[in-house]
């Protein structure tokens, strides 16, 4: 009797609870001040598992269809996604990576051990004529990562020359010798990274000193103009910040922040596929921790640099569960809805914070952790993450338009947060375009927004949502997770309601009048 009283209480808690909640967004369309930095959109490729091998690059003899040995499948893939930079070689590879290695004739480059991740073999096949033009082929910055942990200021210094100089310098010529006759354009460089662990296992101090003499000797040939990033702090690490920002000061053009969403550092960081409502919650929760993180990094920065010289370059972010079971490839992990929310939501904040965040760098393009992209011999499949990353590019160079947001809240441990994320932005055409999560797992949100004055003409959409968290696509069924027209909007006496199921992402364009 007890028992069918207490399933009828259950039953009735989620019925009451499935009903769609009212949430308020009053977006200041006539408030819009600063762009959204395109380069927030940047992803990261570290000679890593399959990331570079296999993964973008298989070499012009493979069977797989390549053009000039990047595989086809992919570029296509990552065109769409109007990529604007791209980090290379690492990660914890570059402190180790010596670029010599990889130029010339590809038989002849010396192999070299890959320390950091999993000890296998680096034929150099892929180096810095490779990767420069894949940055031509994507029409994106290349980012550079530099060895300051094992490398010398000579070799920095020589590898910039190679890559920009336009005289008859001894690199500039090496380059020549090498089949690339115009100097390639290099803007960002970063002189080491994490270099408190993996690049060096540095105290802040000494590296402050190092910063200041590696990057005197990247030198600006011909016109190119560097843009210098130092290896900033991770997470919660405000004394990195702290001593940098006091030491080198705009010496540097940007300081990094890695931030990943993972359950610490030592044993099992959880599964990417099995998970429960719990974990999900705990997920979004350490998640969005990013937004005070970031916050009390800027507030650092805003003392000693109140004109905001220096950018904050999240340049690792994403998240990290444990490898794929069954699967020999450094790092490689499923995707599901679960990381689409970590995607949108944290564009949706760096988003926010623009005029100090002046780039991020998703934790990996393809096979590696929070990856755009998986693949398996000749397949390919696009991730949930690729989803939100296509929705969201409509934001890039766009003008940002703040909002307040009134909405339910959900719980994990001792953390309460939004039950609903939210950008808007306005392009060049006027178009605006507001991007929205609902993370709520049950509940469908009914959404007004309410836009100031501005008169709302047509609006179109594309909505990310499947039946539970955990699906994802797979090479079998690579469709299971991806965008579908969105037709839940509705425009009345200058609101826009948006009824939005539960645990779905909107990307939304509408068109305005007088
Ligand atoms: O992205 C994987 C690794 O995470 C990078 O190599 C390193 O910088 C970070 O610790």
């Amino acid at each position: 009797m007890k028992k069918t009283f207490l399933a009828f209480m259950c039953l009735l808690t989620l019925t009451v609870t499935a009903q769609p909640t009212t949430s308020k967004i009053t977006i200041h369309a006539d408030q819009g001040k600063k762009v959204i930095n395109k380069e927030i959109y940047g992803q990261f490729a570290e000679h890593l598992g399959s990331c570079i091998y296999g993964g973008i690059w298989v070499g012009e003899k493979s069977p797989i269809p390549n053009t000039k040995g990047y595989r086809n499948d992919v570029l296509n893939a990552l065109k769409q996604l109007n990529i604007p930079v791209l980090r290379w070689p690492g990660g914890c590879f570059a402190d180790e990576y010596h670029w010599m290695d990889g130029i010339g004739a590809r038989e002849k480059r010396p192999k070299m051990v890959n320390n950091n991740w999993g000890g296998v073999v680096e034929d150099n096949s892929f180096g810095t004529n490779e990767f420069f033009n894949l940055c031509e082929i994507l029409g994106c910055e290349p980012y550079l990562s530099g060895n300051v942990g094992s490398g010398t200021v000579e070799e920095m210094a020589k590898w910039v020359e190679y890559i920009t100089s336009a005289g008859d310098s001894p690199m500039a010529n090496l380059r020549r010798q090498n089949g690339r006759e115009k100097p390639w354009k290099l803007k960002y460089i970063g002189v080491g990274n994490e270099s408190w662990g993996c690049g060096g296992s540095m105290t802040p101090d000494y590296y402050s000193d190092l910063y200041r003499r590696y990057s005197t000797y990247c030198r600006e040939y011909d016109g190119n103009k560097l843009f210098k990033i130092a290896s900033g702090a991770s997470d919660y690490d405000y004394k990195w910040t702290e001593t940098l920002m006091k030491n080198v000061g705009d010496r540097m053009q940007g300081l990094s922040l890695h931030y990943y969403t993972c359950k610490g550092w030592n044993g099992s960081k959880g599964s990417a596929t099995k998970f429960d409502k719990a974990d999900y919650l705990w997920t979004m929760g350490k998640c969005l921790e990013i937004e005070p993180v970031v916050k009390k990094h800027i507030a650092i920065m805003d003392k000693y640099d109140p004109q905001q010289k220096v950018g904050l370059m999240v340049d690792e972010w994403g998240t990290w569960w444990d490898q794929e079971p069954g699967i020999n490839s450094a790092l490689y992990q499923q995707n599901t809805m679960r990381d689409a929310f970590v995607a949108a939501l944290s564009l949706n904040i760096f988003n926010k914070y623009t005029d100090r965040v002046k780039m991020t760098n998703i934790a990996q393009v393809v096979n590696v952790l929070q990856a755009m992209i998986l693949t398996e011999g000749p397949k390919m499949l696009l991730t949930p993450t690729y989803h939100v990353f296509e929705m969201y590019k409509v934001h890039m160079g766009a003008t940002y338009l703040p909002m307040d947001i009134q909405c339910d809240s959900l719980a994990s441990n001792d953390k309460k947060f939004a039950a609903v994320s939210a950008s808007a932005s306005k392009d060049a055409n006027g178009k605006i375009h507001i991007t929205l999560a609902n993370i709520d797992p049950d509940k469908d949100q009914k959404i007004e927004i309410d836009l100031a004055n501005i008169k709302i003409g047509n609006v179109s959409g594309t909505i990310l949502t499947a039946n539970t968290l955990d699906a994802h696509n797979t090479f079998e069924n690579p469709a299971t997770v991806q965008p579908v027209a969105f037709k839940g909007t509705k425009v009345s006496k200058g609101v826009l309601t948006v009824n939005i199921p539960a645990k779905a992402i909107i990307s939304l364009e509408l068109t305005t009048g007088k």
